[in-house]
């Protein structure tokens, strides 16, 4: 099993490895699609996210994040690799992600997720996301889903 640790600044080269290892249903159903101009190497040095890998004998496996950083109710991102998907790797970075908003004072997390996305909704919704609204885009159905502390 990987361990959780926070994102380094100087992981860049081995995001750059975890992200070409992604199916295209991976990368379709992972949030940011399409990804920011300059990831990863100007992600690692972003100031205004909060970031979590699962580390698996220096190989990052797994990526929860959420941005940014100084909202009160920031919204998350996750991503497992497709070799590792449902080993429990996506709930325990989440999980880890959620503790530290907890004890770092946030309101809540939110987050969309394509209608489609199953196994995505239901980590969610074990973990006590609720939906609280839905829109359409280019690619179809969506839902928002939010997770209050209070
Ligand atoms: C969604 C994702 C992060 C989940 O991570 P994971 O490591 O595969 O999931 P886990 O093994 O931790 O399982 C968490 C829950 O997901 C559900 N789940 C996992 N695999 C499943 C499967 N094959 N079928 C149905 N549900 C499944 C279960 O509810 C499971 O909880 P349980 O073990 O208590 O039953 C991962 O599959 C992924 O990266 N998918 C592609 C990118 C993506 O969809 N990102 C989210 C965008 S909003």
């Amino acid at each position: 099993m990987p361990f959780i640790r926070e994102l380094r600044p100087d992981d860049s080269g081995l995001l750059e490895e975890f992200l070409s290892s992604l199916s295209p249903r991976t990368i379709r159903f992972f949030s940011f699609h399409p990804l920011p101009k300059g990831f990863p190497e100007n992600f690692v040095q972003r100031g205004d996210i909060t970031c979590f890998v699962a580390d698996l004998g220096g190989k990052i496996v797994g990526i929860v994040w959420w941005e940014p950083s100084f909202a009160p109710i920031p919204a998350l991102a996750i991503c497992v690799q497709d070799a590792y998907q449902g080993n429990g790797i996506g709930k325990k970075l989440l999980n880890r992600l959620i503790r530290e908003a907890r004890s770092g004072g946030k309101k809540g997390l939110r987050l969309t997720v394509s209608k489609n996305n199953k196994i995505a909704i239901s980590l969610y919704k074990k973990a006590g996301f609720k939906i609280i609204g839905e829109y359409r885009d280019s690619k179809g159905l969506n839902y928002v889903m939010e997770l209050l502390f209070c």
